[in-house]
């Protein structure tokens, strides 16, 4: 038995496969660009150490591509082939990823959740439970995982601003601003290049009107950004969020086409279609016309992306924002198509996926759709029964917004003032504050007004 650099048991002998596995984690745990490569020196030193397979299916699962499912599956595998694991740990790391491929998301999170129960400072699981139940929508849950750990937590320990970035996200997300933006703020000054604290940080401020300070934060941290992956992405999303709710629409455009979508950056040429790029990119370009913006071609490119994931059900809110970019793009038959698959898939999954397909997903998807035939009427019909279950598709609460962004253009365009007070008070009861400060409910705000 050896340990890791956390001192967790590991079922290897091999020093130099732990030595690359510490690095891969600390890749993925720095959202850092070769967490892969390193788990595959891991798995070359060492091809029988089962949890070195598990990692690296766990980092091509996270890419959430099915065209890589079969890469997942020789992981796993060659998971069994190897040593049998002597640690429940490390058999819980196996089993959480057998779950997240067959769509037994919560399955998988719970395994995560075990495993930072027993160790608190297993960031890695840390994180995966966020991820995993993020993506699903399960918030506070989410949040308990980080808050159980937390006493757990001080700051002489390795990679705490990074715990600190993690429980500041699950804070936010579940309505704790304030200590929220205290533990991501921390992170930051603790560590300049923490992405994650000042993205949390980033919704803290976006949930609160405080476009501004929104602005300077992530102006003012975008200089330590150079090492990391494609979070980076997300990261000027927000900002450029920040800049189109300022009304300052030409400043957003420039960075989506400078920073979202650079085709010539090194991060966009390793991977074009990463799925959290294509809600950024849907997400700002869809929000710039609903403000009248003309967002000239760009839908083109970002359709295709789309129209490639159309039988792909492995997240669900990408799959929402597919619909808007396969509308826009004026691919009618695949936006339908999609719509026909996702509920091919509802009828056939048997894990916590389809559920939300059925709930979130397939409303906001076909409402997308009507939204952008003009059929107002229909984005009412199929958005106003669904809204309280949108959050079942995962996503934050600030890019879930985008769809009740739809909701008030529609009822808008309908002259249904009595539901847009109705909707105003809801979208304030999910956290939002200062919405006057934002462009997109002023003209919501402005009919109501008068
Ligand atoms: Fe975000």
């Amino acid at each position: 038995m050896q340990q890791d650099q956390w001192g967790h048991s590991l079922t290897t002998e091999n020093t130099e496969s732990v030595e690359a596995l510490d690095q891969a984690l600390n890749s993925y745990i720095g959202w850092r660009t070769d967490a892969s490569q390193h788990a595959n020196a891991a798995i070359a030193a060492d091809p029988e150490f089962a949890l070195a397979h598990v990692v690296k299916g766990i980092l091509v699962s996270g890419l959430r591509k099915s065209e890589l499912n079969h890469l997942v599956s020789a992981e796993l595998e060659a998971a069994h082939k190897g040593r049998l694991p002597s640690t429940a740990r490390e058999r819980h790391y196996i089993e959480a990823l057998e779950a997240s491929q067959s769509g037994r998301i919560t399955e998988a999170a719970s395994h995560f959740e075990q495993i930072a129960s027993a160790h608190p400072h297993d960031l890695f699981a840390l994180r995966l439970a966020q991820f995993e139940l993020f993506w699903i929508g399960e918030v506070e849950w989410m949040r308990d995982i980080s808050e159980r750990a937390a006493p757990m937590w001080s700051a002489d320990q390795q990679n705490y601003p990074a715990f600190l970035s993690i429980r500041a996200f699950g804070l936010e997300e579940t309505g704790d601003y304030e200590l929220a933006e205290r533990c991501g703020r921390e992170a930051v000054e603790r560590d300049p290049t923490d992405c994650w604290g000042a993205h949390a940080v980033a919704h803290v401020l976006i949930m609160q009107g405080r476009l501004a300070d929104g602005i300077t934060w992530l102006g003012e941290l975008n200089n330590n950004w150079a090492e990391a992956n494609h979070i980076v992405h997300h990261l000027w999303w927000h900002l450029a969020l920040f800049r189109a709710e300022n009304r300052e629409y030409d400043g957003a455009l420039e960075l989506y086409d400078t920073r979202l979508r650079n085709l010539d950056s090194p991060l966009m040429q390793a991977i074009p279609d990463f799925y959290v790029d294509i809600q950024n990119d849907v997400a700002l370009l869809q929000r710039l016309e609903l403000r009248g913006v003309d967002v000239g071609d760009r839908w083109q490119p970002i359709g295709e992306l789309a129209r490639a994931r159309i039988g792909n059900h492995s997240s669900p809110f990408t799959s929402a924002h597919c619909a808007l970019a396969l509308a826009a793009a004026g691919l009618e038959q695949d936006a339908q198509e999609l719509i026909t698959q996702m509920h091919a898939f509802v009828a056939a999954d048997r894990g916590a996926l389809g559920p939300r397909y059925a709930l979130a997903v397939l409303p906001a998807a076909e409402a997308a759709i009507a939204y952008r035939k003009a059929d107002y009427q229909r984005v009412l019909d199929l958005l106003l029964p669904a809204r309280r279950n949108l959050w079942q598709m995962g996503g934050s609460h600030a890019q879930r917004d985008l769809f009740f962004q739809l909701l008030a253009d529609a009822a808008l365009k309908l002259g249904k003032r009595e539901f847009l007070t109705l909707l105003l008070k809801e979208i304030k009861g999910i956290g939002f504050d200062h919405i006057e400060e934002r462009s997109s409910y002023a003209d919501t705000l402005a009919t109501l007004a008068s």
